[in-house]
């Protein structure tokens, strides 16, 4: 054995002890009740500032929270899909963040290849459903150089004619992640899960964005049909029992401390 292969199993033995360190830290994380009320109060009192309306991703207003982006950021970068179906553009900055990570997925596949990688060509792509695609939102969206990765679809997530036109879209596609991000009430989440969630191939993940909602006090967004009740975390617990296939990937909300999306990372683990 030369001293080039000694150093990968140094490293290897690193990698294992950090991963293990992490996991005993986020493990932690959920018993340590000073640092959850601080998170939770953070989170609250950001939500009533509108902090989620500050940010861009290449370009694009995304309504996310900065721990959610890194958070999908990882996700896609485990599960390598290759299809990624959304509801709820908006100015489209999750999408044009989707297709650019998807973008990177096809990159790196390129570089461990040994291939060269036409950019225009695109392997990977986002479907995105909102029932009311703003026409100045669309044509931003449709000018973005990662724009060719994108198909999006007009309508309401939960109507028979929008589930049939993403079912087509995405029969040829072998991993698929799914994110959902339209409207926050508890039938509707519940009718987008019934709608989607099956398309979510093993190992991959449906976030339900938004569950945070139940954890507010009542009447926090009086301007909107979703509140403590009605929520999308009550429709992810009444439909979870019943689709043992998915579980809600506790680590990773232990991890973000901060996020819109509490017991809504759930983790296709069968068939
Ligand atoms: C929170 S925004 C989406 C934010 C976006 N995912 C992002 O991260 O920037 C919610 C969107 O859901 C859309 N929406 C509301 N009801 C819907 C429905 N029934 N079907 C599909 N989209 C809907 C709204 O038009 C709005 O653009």
């Amino acid at each position: 054995m030369n001293s080039d292969q000694i150093v990968p199993l140094e490293k290897n033995k690193q990698t294992a002890d950090f991963e293990s360190e992490r996991q005993n830290r986020l493990l932690h994380y959920q018993q340590n009740e000073d640092f959850k009320q601080l998170s939770h109060a953070w989170l609250r009192t950001s939500m009533h500032e509108k902090y989620v309306y500050n940010f861009e991703w290449l370009g694009r207003p995304i309504i996310q929270y900065p721990q959610d982006i890194m958070a999908i950021q990882e996700l896609v970068w485990t599960v390598r899909p290759d299809l990624i179906i959304e509801t709820g553009i908006a100015h489209g900055g999750s999408l044009i963040l989707s297709a650019s990570l998807l973008a990177l997925l096809d990159f790196a596949d390129a570089i461990e290849a040994g291939t060269t990688l036409d950019p225009k060509v695109s392997k990977r792509k986002v479907i995105g459903v909102d029932i009311d695609i703003r026409s100045h939102n669309r044509t931003a969206i449709e000018a973005h150089p990662f724009a060719h990765r994108i198909e999006m679809v007009q309508g309401s997530s939960i109507s028979e004619d929008t589930i049939i036109q993403v079912k087509r879209a995405a029969k040829d596609f072998q991993r698929v992640m799914v994110l959902l991000d339209s409207m926050h009430t508890h039938d509707h989440v519940t009718a987008e899960l019934d709608a989607y969630a099956a398309l979510v191939t093993p190992g991959s993940y449906c976030v339900v964005f938004d569950t945070f909602v139940e954890d507010m006090p009542l009447n926090f967004f009086s301007d909107r049909p979703w509140n403590v009740g009605n929520n999308p975390k009550t429709a992810v617990q009444a439909w979870l029992p019943s689709h043992p296939e998915f579980e809600v990937d506790t680590l990773l909300e232990s991890k973000l401390q901060v996020t819109v999306a509490p017991h809504g990372f759930l983790r296709r683990i069968n068939k």
